[in-house]
């Protein structure tokens, strides 16, 4: 296994759509096991493959404190959203950034495993949370593009000066 670099926002790659998976073979297999080692050690609870610079539909959640619960969602598609919540969010492409985000309460997802079976998740809570953020990194989408430009701008700024000081 190997630890994988997380692009950063404003990197312009966050910005890329990923593509389906045609075939869940072994070269994914070994992705996502990178990919889960990559946010285990961050730590953080959701990696999307767009965030390591790999534009395919992939992405892991691990909720659980004690990091035994990873749920792999290949090629995931919203079937159902209901209600509303707010809730502060964080990303390991957005370092020291939280904010709030409005995102559906229930969503219903269907995703391929890593066998390539089709498998449906229903998630609530924290959960459900994340999976909409990691979806929406498989867009080309980041969590702060839901706040004002304003805070965009300051979120912006804040890490390019960071990121010239670790230079
Ligand atoms: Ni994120």
């Amino acid at each position: 296994m190997a630890k994988l670099n997380i692009l950063r926002y404003p990197d312009e790659r966050l910005y890329t759509r990923a593509k389906p998976i045609q075939q869940v073979d072994d070269s994914i297999r070994q992705l996502a096991a990178d990919m889960a080692e990559t946010m285990y050690a961050a730590p953080g609870i959701g990696l999307a493959a767009t965030q390591v610079d790999r534009h395919i539909q992939l992405l892991l959640i691990d909720i659980s404190e004690a990091q035994n619960d990873l749920h792999v969602l290949i090629n995931p598609k919203l079937i159902g959203s209901t209600g509303e919540v707010e809730r502060e969010e964080g990303c390991l492409s957005v370092p020291g950034i939280y904010d709030k985000v409005t995102r559906a309460e229930r969503v219903r997802v269907r995703a391929l495993d890593l066998n390539g079976k089709s498998f449906e998740l229903n998630a609530e809570g924290l959960l459900a949370v994340c999976v909409q953020h990691e979806m929406d990194h498989l867009l080309g989408k980041v969590f702060v593009q839901y706040l004002s430009t304003l805070k965009q701008n300051r979120i912006r700024t804040k890490l390019k000066k960071r990121l010239r000081e670790t230079m």
